[in-house]
């Protein structure tokens, strides 16, 4: 067997491995991506073996099949044929789903392993050496609305949980005058560490694209698992690490539906920055509406019933 050839097997050898041990993306860099998917010369072609089904079956095109975020109650709800966003681009090479979806009865072991797994991430080494806690996910894992957020704080750090400091608490006000409860939802971030901050004392920082990308994973199984039938995406950075795009304008996307794997998705203002807009001459009220607005049309697509004192608030 020629050296290539070698490499190959021992290659495909570890994809197979990953994914008996339940892993579902690789973090593949750009370039080498590109190259993987470039045209074979002939030449190269003959060393290798033809691939078996099996061993061709853990990878995927360069970009996640529709299919590989499954949701009964997602497809029922038809998806407006635009915006539809591209999802995540060459960084993250999909290995083929799970063909089965996990039975009810099997969701509570799946979601500990999911959680387990995450919890021991040693994917970005600056982030395990800084963080507290890994915020994994918090809420109804049978949810039909998930809450996207970018990444913990500081006060989600200390205490594992997303969304429990000052944008948090707002953020709960939301759900509530939705006419929901936190625990009715399920809200997790992009990514479960805090970015960190090295030689800095307090603040956060935008998490990055590659801190994201690698993972991306984890929140693309707990989607696959709560199956929710709307997802809310919280700012810009949230819509750049589910869609894989850069520089999001949140100020124009808000409002129109954007479609995850055939999972309907509202992108809306982040909490944090309808908090800093309490500080502007309408202390936030036209802020406030547009996210409102958006929740509107969210309980509108999950058939919830909306009271006409609902329709009115922060008008
Ligand atoms: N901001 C986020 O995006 N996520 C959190 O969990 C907290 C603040």
């Amino acid at each position: 067997m020629s050296a290539y050839a070698q490499l190959l097997a021992a290659a495909i050898k570890d994809l197979e491995d990953r994914k008996a041990l339940g892993e579902r993306f690789v973090v593949v860099a750009p370039d080498t991506l590109s190259a993987l998917t470039a045209p074979v010369s002939r030449g190269r072609q003959s060393e290798v073996a033809a691939p078996t089904a099996q061993s061709r079956a853990p990878v995927s095109a360069p970009r996640p099949a529709p299919a590989s975020v499954p949701s009964a109650r997602a497809t029922s709800l038809p998806v407006p044929a635009a915006p539809v966003h591209a999802p995540a681009p060459a960084a993250i090479a999909p290995v083929r789903p799970p063909a089965t979806i996990v039975a009810p009865a099997d969701k509570p072991a799946a979601f500990a392993e999911l959680r387990t797994r995450a919890l021991a991430c040693v994917k970005c080494p600056h982030l395990v050496t800084s963080r507290k806690s890994v915020v994994f996910g918090v809420g109804n894992p049978d949810a039909q609305l998930m809450f996207v957020g970018e990444a913990p704080g500081a006060d989600e750090d200390r205490q594992g949980e997303p969304f429990v400091g000052a944008a948090g608490q707002l953020l709960t006000k939301v759900i509530v005058a939705m006419g929901l409860t936190r625990p009715s939802v399920y809200i997790a971030n992009v990514l479960k560490c805090r970015p960190d901050t090295p030689g800095q004392s307090f603040g956060n920082r935008k998490p990055r694209a590659d801190e994201m990308a690698t993972c991306l994973p984890y929140l693309l199984e707990q989607i696959q698992l709560v199956k929710p039938s709307v997802i809310v995406a919280l700012g810009g950075t949230a819509v750049e690490g589910l869609f894989g795009q850069t520089e999001v304008r949140i100020t124009r996307l808000r409002g129109s539906w954007m479609n995850f794997h055939g999972t309907p998705v509202m992108p809306t203002f982040h909490p944090s920055y309808v908090l800093r807009a309490e500080d502007g001459p309408d202390k936030g009220r036209a802020t406030k509406r547009q996210v409102w607005e958006d929740m509107l049309q969210v309980m509108e697509r999950l058939e919830m019933p909306i009271s006409e004192k609902q329709r009115g608030f922060f008008k």
